[in-house]
């Protein structure tokens, strides 16, 4: 089993997730740093993918920096971002990147925090995070909620999505490995050219982890962090055991 793949992902990824609201969900954790002080200012967005948060963090007056680990996420988010936004971006890994600055906000969004799934990844990942944030700064990330996913375990689940060019399926086929918080999921994916009429198919692997609170914090602790507040995934709503996403907002100390 080979580590999780990115390589094709970057191909597909706009398309599949095309109904994804970025704008809401910038403007919710935009109103979340306001809440707790903080007036845009500099923010790091780890994991960025290819930059739609980033983008929209940009449009609401935030100087942002994205950092993500695939060289071709990193080349459609610049592909796709005006200079005039001032947005920078960077290839590197979250537990391992190192930039000059140091940053009023970072936030990781939509799964990154549970990539970091080898062991002491996430530990890494925060103290890299602590590194790069000014004492009071805020870090506002999602992950897998434990006590959600254990509720409802993860299924196997078919996506498609077509743009005029290309039809994207991508069935997911998970591994639940409960006794190590984890779900290794296998992607098949099938690309059609409906321009040229070609096909072809291609297989991921991706291994995610899932978190209890109460580790998150011990780390996020030893990283130099105290949790300021706990969400379901970016919503109002609290944190209950039957939610799947969890968000922490954590205030660097
Ligand atoms: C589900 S995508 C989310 C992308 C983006 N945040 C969004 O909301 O569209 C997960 C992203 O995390 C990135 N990623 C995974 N592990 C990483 C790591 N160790 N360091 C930096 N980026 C990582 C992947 O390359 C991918 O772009």
């Amino acid at each position: 089993m080979s580590a999780p793949s990115f390589v094709h992902y970057a191909r597909y990824y706009d398309l599949l997730n095309r109904g994804k609201d970025y704008a809401a969900e910038a403007g919710f954790v935009d109103g979340r740093l306001r809440r707790s002080g903080l007036a845009p200012g500099t923010l790091l967005d780890i994991g960025c993918g290819t930059g739609a948060h980033a983008r929209e963090f940009a449009a609401l007056g935030w100087k942002v920096t994205g950092v993500d680990l695939s060289a071709d996420m990193i080349a459609l988010a610049q592909s796709k971002t005006a200079t005039a936004s001032g947005i920078g971006y960077a290839t590197g890994a979250a537990a391992e990147f190192q930039l000059e600055c140091r940053f009023a906000a970072v936030v990781s969004l939509f799964h990154v925090v549970s990539y970091q799934a080898a062991d002491g990844e996430v530990g890494r990942m925060f103290a890299n995070v602590r590194r790069h944030l000014g004492a009071g700064g805020l870090f506002v990330f999602d992950f897998w909620h434990g006590p959600g996913v254990l509720a409802d375990p993860p299924a196997e689940r078919v996506r498609r999505a077509e743009d005029g060019r290309i039809r994207v399926t991508r069935i997911a086929k998970p591994v639940h490995r409960a006794d190590e918080c984890r779900v290794d999921v296998n992607y098949e994916v099938g690309i059609e050219d409906l321009v040229t009429g070609t096909a072809e198919r291609i297989e991921e692997f991706h291994r995610l982890r899932y978190f209890f609170l109460p580790e998150l914090a011990a780390l996020l602790a030893q990283a130099g962090f105290v949790i300021e507040g706990t969400q379901a995934g970016l919503s109002d709503e609290v944190l209950t055991a039957q939610a799947w996403y969890g968000l922490v907002v954590a205030r660097a100390v």
